[in-house]
């Protein structure tokens, strides 16, 4: 029976991750045991549940991350707390190394990364990329830029390498929906757009419109799960240098998103204009929406020349597609936000300018 980490377990991707792994009827995952890493008691309280084991984690501390790990026989670590802080990824990196020098078993890391890391306004250089290329780590580690996320799957890819750690990154791109998760249940930019129109009044889209990659979050649950059973399964799919899996189930057309918002919101009298008004900035969008100056532009506009192949071959199918579904969801984004926004966005507390 397999044991299985979910870091980041209070937020939205980690919560949600969780909750498909918990509801699993079939399959290994089933059979093994969860184990969720939060940050506070409150949290524990939360996410503890039938099957789920919390534990409250402090990723300053190697010998507690390590004990955690050992103590829990943890085969599988589901890394979604960060993907641009590499210390808490080391630490896990470690601790799994210990792991697999004391049962003689092979171990597991999937990172949670950002995919505008691979899209040029996100400093990536060489035009399209496809998963399935099979010199995109050289391509990243060629680029050499301070990048914190690329930074991080660097180091993942030649740390769990030299470890013996077997490691996945799955960029994720922009992710909507209702999270499923106990804590945290909503997303990082469409809700952010949402909340700062309602206190602005007005819903401001960007200067340049863009199609960024997108997953409704029970599409991207799904494919953690495909992936973990085919682990489970002895059946892993190419992994460290070969291992970044794109979950793009399509693409997000931000203006008429947004002229969608405006109208939404002011149906519901949350704002002046059923139309959406051009940032006069980049630089005061950032300000307005708390996000980091250095990457707002790309987490707003950029579209990028991603292709996703590999999820596919794992025989991942997302239900959700952006006419028929995500379009027709944007007054249900709005109601979420008004219903279940009840814990702080910290997603950019460590990049912050
Ligand atoms: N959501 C998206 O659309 C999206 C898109 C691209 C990439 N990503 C990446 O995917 C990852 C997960 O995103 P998310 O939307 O699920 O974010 P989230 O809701 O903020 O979840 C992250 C969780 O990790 C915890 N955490 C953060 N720093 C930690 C630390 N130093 N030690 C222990 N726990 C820590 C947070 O704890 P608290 O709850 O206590 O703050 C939170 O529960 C992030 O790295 C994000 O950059 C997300």
């Amino acid at each position: 029976m397999a044991n299985i980490l979910v870091t980041g377990a209070a937020g939205y991707i980690g919560g949600s991750v969780l909750t498909e792994f918990a509801s699993q009827t079939t399959g290994p995952i089933k059979g093994s045991t969860l184990h969720a890493a939060v940050r506070t008691d409150e949290q524990v309280k939360a996410v503890s549940g039938p099957g789920v084991n919390a534990i409250q984690l402090d990723f300053s501390n190697q010998k507690a991350v390590t004990e955690a790990v050992l103590n829990n026989k943890i085969d599988i670590v589901v890394h979604t707390a960060s993907s641009m802080v590499h210390s808490l990824s080391e630490m896990l990196l470690n601790a799994l190394s210990e792991r697999r020098k004391v049962s003689g078993e092979a171990v597991y890391f999937i990172q949670t990364g950002v995919l505008t890391a691979f899209a040029d306004m996100g400093g990536w250089p060489y035009g399209q990329v496809k998963d399935s290329d099979q010199d995109i780590f050289e391509k990243e580690k060629g680029i050499g830029d301070q990048h914190p996320v690329r930074q991080t799957n660097i180091f993942i890819v030649e740390r769990s390498k030299a470890l013996g750690v077997t490691s996945y990154i799955l960029p994720a791109p922009s992710v909507y929906g209702r999270g499923t998760g106990q804590w945290r249940k909503l997303s990082v930019s469409i809700p952010q757009y949402i909340r700062t129109s309602m206190r602005l009044r007005t819903v401001y889209k960007f200067p340049d419109d863009g199609a960024p990659p997108a997953a409704h979050i029970s599409d991207l649950a799904t494919l953690y799960t495909l992936l973990v059973t085919s682990i489970l399964n002895h059946a892993a799919p190419p992994a460290n240098e070969d291992g970044y899996y794109f979950p793009i189930a399509h693409r997000i057309p931000w203006h008429a998103t947004m002229d969608l918002i405006a109208s939404a919101m002011h149906a519901r009298g949350l704002v002046d204009s059923p139309a959406a008004r051009v940032w006069p900035s980049y630089e005061r969008a950032a300000d307005e929406l708390g996000l980091p100056r250095l990457y707002v532009r790309a987490m707003g506009t950029s579209t990028g020349d991603i292709v996703a192949e590999k999820p596919f071959a794992l025989g991942w199918r997302p239900e959700w597609d952006e006419e028929a579904k995500f379009l027709g969801a944007i007054e249900q984004e709005v109601r979420d936000v008004l219903e279940v926004d009840t814990v702080k966005p910290t997603v950019f507390a460590a990049i912050m300018d």
